[in-house]
């Protein structure tokens, strides 16, 4: 396993921020968004942190998914304070940046000299991440993801060295999250945990950790995958109905923290190979995009995943004792299909605004993420990517099963 230092997790662990801070350094920066930075909540932490001896500086124009522009931006303002730890306090994106930051801040260059896996030459500044969505995961896992525009492309920086020294998770900050983010971000950790758990499996030597910054599945993320579907499929819906109810915050977020903890060991697979060409497209929500592509996914990963799915469709209580794993893993795909469309994901990746004439990019694009094509449990090469985008660009899952015919319960 590749995991923070510490990760405190319940309602009002938010408040342990300054001790956590002061314990690694005396000068915070804080990548946010001015969102947050208008938030009670926050001035809360702020006033913790001074408490704790810690001065602060605070960056708060954190861009959604992260251009590089930006990032470089926040780099230029902070130069003059010095920070020797960062905070990385808000959703995906702001925990992103305080990671890109950090890189930059200990080892200079440019943001592009870190693309790819183990390109970050040793430790950054000590990272502590505070999520207030539920969703990334990115408090425990070791990848930043940025938006390259002039490259047109969104690509992860992955090392170890980003991994965040703690991680605070209060459910608390996720209660002003309104019904689509929650759906978004959920549905986000969801496909982190699907794809986690069902991820290659790589022979194991003595190298692997070394040559690999997410090593593929296995029994302890495996562990950390099962407990994150059941805590989304339970909390999920009940989190988006109503955002107020403490027990699915509370629940949904464990299950974004567990999804994080599975897919920073395991990785994640086609979904996400696919949803990277797709969001550059349409702009839409790295979750909304991940989502909208798992179901598709999984029906092609279908042959290969049948026991995996199985386990899953019994874990979440589908079917019956007497169900075989045929039936368990095709009740499992519809039912995270009905799942995602009961909280509003689009059904498909023309509800997503992605053009008819764009399917062809997308195919040819995703098989440039070669970390998470060569995860993936079934074989994908172009043909294989074209017949799940033709298919998630129609929402039409019966198109890959392959002339099986499963005579199933269909989801809505
Ligand atoms: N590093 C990783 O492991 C990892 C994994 C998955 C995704 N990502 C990245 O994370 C980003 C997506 O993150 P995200 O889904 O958390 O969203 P986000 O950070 O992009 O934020 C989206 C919007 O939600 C708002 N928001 C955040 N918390 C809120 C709250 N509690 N209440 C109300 N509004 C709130 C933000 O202000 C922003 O406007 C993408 O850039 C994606 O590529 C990273």
């Amino acid at each position: 396993m590749r995991l923070p230092r510490s990760v405190l997790f319940g309602a009002g662990q938010r408040r342990a921020i300054g001790s956590v801070t002061a314990s690694l350094g005396r000068r915070a920066l804080i990548c946010t968004d001015a969102r947050l930075s208008a938030d009670p909540a926050f001035r809360t932490m702020l006033a913790d942190l001074a408490a704790a001896g810690v001065e602060t500086h605070v960056y708060d124009q954190t861009q959604p998914d992260l251009p590089i522009e930006s990032i470089l931006e926040c780099v230029a303002r902070v130069s003059d304070f010095a920070p020797d730890v960062v905070l990385g306090i808000g959703g995906g994106s702001c925990m992103d940046l305080s990671k890109v930051v950090a890189v930059l801040l200990a080892h200079g260059g440019q943001i592009s000299d870190y693309y790819g896996e183990f390109k970050v030459p040793g430790p950054v500044l000590p990272l502590v991440a505070v999520p207030t969505t539920a969703g990334t995961g990115s408090e425990v896992t070791p990848v930043a993801v940025v938006a390259d525009k002039e490259r047109g492309i969104k690509i992860g920086i992955a090392s170890p060295h980003l991994i965040p020294v703690a991680a605070i998770c209060d459910p608390e900050l996720t209660t002003t999250c309104p019904p689509a983010l929650t759906a978004c971000s959920g549905a986000d950790a969801m496909t982190h945990a699907v794809e986690a758990f069902t991820t290659l499996a790589r022979p194991i030597d003595a190298m692997l950790t070394q040559e690999h910054v997410f090593v593929g599945k296995n029994a302890l993320s495996d562990h950390f995958a099962r407990l994150a579907v059941k805590s989304i499929w339970d909390s999920l819906k009940p989190a988006y109905d109503d955002g107020s109810n403490a027990a699915a915050r509370e629940e949904l977020m464990l299950g974004a923290l567990a999804a994080g903890c599975a897919f920073g060991t395991a990785g994640t697979a086609a979904a996400h190979a696919l949803q990277y060409p797709v969001g550059n497209l349409t702009h839409t929500a790295h979750g909304d995009g991940v989502a909208t592509l798992l179901p598709f996914v999984m029906q092609f990963n279908r042959p290969a995943c049948t026991p995996a799915f199985a386990e899953l469709a019994r874990i979440v209580g589908l079917g019956t004792p007497e169900s075989s794993e045929e039936i368990l893993s095709q009740l499992f795909i519809d039912g995270i299909a009905a799942l995602f469309a009961s909280v509003g994901i689009p059904k498909s990746l023309e509800q997503l605004g992605l053009a008819e004439d764009q399917q062809e990019f997308v195919a040819e694009n995703s098989l440039l993420a070669g970390r998470l094509i060569k995860n993936n449990p079934r074989p994908l090469d172009l043909d294989a990517m074209r017949r799940i985008t033709r298919a998630a660009f129609a929402g039409d899952r019966e198109r890959l099963l392959d002339g099986v015919n499963l005579n199933l319960q269909k989801a809505d």
